[in-house]
């Protein structure tokens, strides 16, 4: 059986008709629809065991405590991490990356650079902009190549000695590009700077191994891979979390505290100050299960095909412009332009037939100057999503100029 026939009867939001049509969902990338097992998992929560985390004696309290101590135990499961003390929950990507840059932000000294690429989303760019600023480092960005690739020559030619971060996307949210992690990090470690990689995208769609990627930092969201909005995951290697003080304080982080010091409380909580997003973190163990249920190499197969599908075909509608490697080699993310529409309108005109793709700059400008475009339509998918979606699609699309 496909995927999505199997997928499908679980995601109860795809019954929805939106405007006179059956909803067809491609905006995964910018937040995917929940399968009915996290829904249920978090309503079960709070009818039978909220209470607050690794504070309270009562029943419900450890019962609590469990069960969001399970989700870090799921996550260092899927993403192959050392140790359960290398998982720390945030409250997403952004909130992830934020946390990293004003933690390292601490220890970088003036003349000190931070190394991105210029195809960041803003998350992964404006917090490395502010510290760079309090402290005095300087900001530099990799180019990308006209087809879509990071250039590695000249980023050997950036990296110097007073290259402190190296931090840059998995799976870009505009290209689709996989980037080679693998091969950054050797790069960046030849100067020992610090990598932050920002799985957003790559997460819901790829195998993660954090022991095969040897970053140091691995963030990315739950909301975009079938889980609840609200959490996320910061990876740390344990020598470089070990090696760090924590970047925001307040309860859960310290062991002991006085007026005028405290001591810090040990990893993973050390970087988890207040009350921790506890249904989400439920949320986010029943969508782990659920993906590795199905197998995430079948994910990314399935997911492969379907943008194969989209690559191809729209590769074949005139005044179709398509973004990115020529390749289904990428993530589950698929960039166009139509000659003579605004992005915005191609998208509404696709929302008319019941069809949702993003439209906009994606939350990365400085990768739309590089294309010389406003903006993009984007179409992104997830493992409900079906070849007769995509065909629909296709067919909407090469019909967007009758319908002016
Ligand atoms: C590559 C990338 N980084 C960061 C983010 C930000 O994620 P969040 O809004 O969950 O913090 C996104 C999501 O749009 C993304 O695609």
């Amino acid at each position: 059986m496909r995927l999505d026939e199997q997928t499908r009867p679980d995601f109860p939001i795809l019954q929805r008709i939106v405007n006179g049509r059956p909803l067809v969902y491609f905006d995964s990338g910018a937040s995917s629809q929940k399968p009915r097992a996290v829904i249920e998992a978090m309503s079960q929560y709070y009818e039978r065991s909220h209470a607050n985390v690794h504070r309270s004696i009562h029943t419900l309290g450890e019962e609590a405590t469990e069960l969001y101590e399970l989700a870090r135990d799921a996550v260092q499961r899927f993403i192959g991490a050392a140790s359960r003390e290398e998982v720390i929950f945030t409250r997403g990507t952004t909130d992830g990356l934020g946390l990293i840059a004003e933690t390292i932000g601490r220890t970088l000294a003036k003349g000190d650079e931070i190394v991105v690429t210029e195809l960041e989303h803003h998350s992964n760019l404006i917090p490395w902009q502010l510290v760079a600023r309090d402290r005095g480092a300087a900001l530099k960005a990799v180019p990308i190549l006209p087809d879509g690739t990071v250039d590695l020559a000249a980023l050997d030619r950036l990296l110097t000695p007073r290259t402190r971060v190296v931090a840059f996307a998995h799976v870009s949210n505009v290209l689709g590009t996989i980037l080679p992690v693998t091969e950054i990090v050797r790069r960046a470690r030849t100067v020992n700077a610090i990598t932050v990689v920002d799985g957003a995208q790559a997460a819901p769609h790829l195998r993660l191994d954090m022991s095969a990627l040897e970053c140091d930092f691995y963030v990315f969201s739950a909301h975009k891979m079938l889980g609840p909005t609200g959490i996320g995951v910061m990876y740390g290697r344990r020598a470089v979390l070990d090696s760090l003080e924590p970047g925001r304080g307040g309860s859960e982080m310290i062991k002991e505290v006085w007026i005028d010091h405290a001591q810090w409380n040990d990893l993973p909580w050390r970087f988890e100050p207040g009350t921790p997003p506890i249904a989400e973190a439920v949320g986010l163990t029943a969508a782990i299960e659920y993906l590795e249920k199905l197998g995430m190499d079948r994910v990314a197969e399935h997911e492969r095909a379907l943008t194969r599908q989209t690559l191809e075909g729209l590769a074949r509608i005139p005044g179709v412009t398509l973004y990115g490697p020529p390749t289904a080699e990428r993530g589950a993310v698929v960039s166009f332009t139509v000659q003579g529409l605004h992005p915005h309108d191609v998208a509404a005109l696709l929302d008319a037939e019941g069809i949702a793709v993003r439209a906009g700059h994606h939350c990365a400008m400085p990768l739309m100057r590089r294309l010389g475009v406003v903006g993009t339509s984007r179409a992104t998918f997830s493992v409900f999503n079906s070849p007769d979606e995509v065909s629909l699609f296709l067919a909407t699309v090469a019909g967007l100029h009758s319908a002016l």
